[in-house]
């Protein structure tokens, strides 16, 4: 499968978001990728649902959105009507992985489940058959701009041959620019998120190619 980009809203000028939703979607980004944070899950406060509504009614684009919220379960249904394709939710941030991931496709939206650095692949084997998307965090969720952490990397690979046959993408998300995405690809990412090195860029569709076509 071709590599999809998917960027992280977060780095975007939060003044100009209509200015940088055209920016992306010229420079074909597949994804946006929207992260929700609660200042509980994560000791950060991001954007949430009228914010999302307002993006949803000016682009296209695929909207990813990353629950890094306590209890995503009864938010489902408010970002959904709000207009997310995707909702990735934190295994450790629900008591009840299984409901939130059947509200989540009782509203026929596509399914993503998440861990943390230090949560082991193995965590994800009772999920494996209901998911779209597994998203790896390769830094702690909570903040943009970090370093990539590169012994999350083996579990990429571990989590690649976990899914065997089945209908799943792998999403990786903290840290990627152009040294770090080909460690992750290799290990086995199918998404790339990019948050600060894409909005630093000046031509950001050479970055998202570049990103896209690197070959392993
Ligand atoms: C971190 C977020 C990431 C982050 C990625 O908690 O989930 O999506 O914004 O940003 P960079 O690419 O700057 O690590
Ligand atoms: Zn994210």
């Amino acid at each position: 499968m071709k590599t999809k980009i998917a960027a992280s809203l977060l780095s975007a000028d939060m003044l100009y978001l209509s200015d940088e939703l055209k920016r992306l979607e010229q420079a074909g980004i597949d994804w946006l990728h929207y992260d929700v944070m609660d200042g509980v899950f994560v000791p950060n406060i991001s954007f949430g649902l009228p914010v999302l509504k307002a993006i949803s009614q000016k682009t296209k684009l695929f909207r990813d959105v990353h629950l890094m919220i306590h209890n995503p379960y009864f938010y489902i249904h408010k970002f959904v009507l709000s207009g997310a394709d995707l909702i990735t939710f934190h295994l450790e941030s629900t008591s009840d992985p299984f409901s939130t991931i059947k509200a989540i496709k009782d509203y026929h939206c596509q399914a993503g489940i998440s861990i943390k650095p230090a949560t082991p692949a193995k965590a994800l084997l009772p999920f494996l058959d209901d998911v779209d998307v597994i998203l790896v965090m390769t830094v702690e969720p909570g903040f943009g701009g970090q370093s990539y952490l590169h012994e999350v990397t083996p579990k990429i690979k571990e989590i690649k041959n976990m899914i065997q046959g089945r209908n799943i993408l792998i999403e990786v998300d903290g840290g990627i620019d152009q040294q770090t995405a080909p460690e992750a690809l290799e290990a086995g990412a199918d998404i790339l998120v990019t948050g600060s090195y894409l909005f630093r860029q000046e031509d950001m569709k050479k970055t998202a190619d570049a990103l896209r076509n690197i070959i392993i």
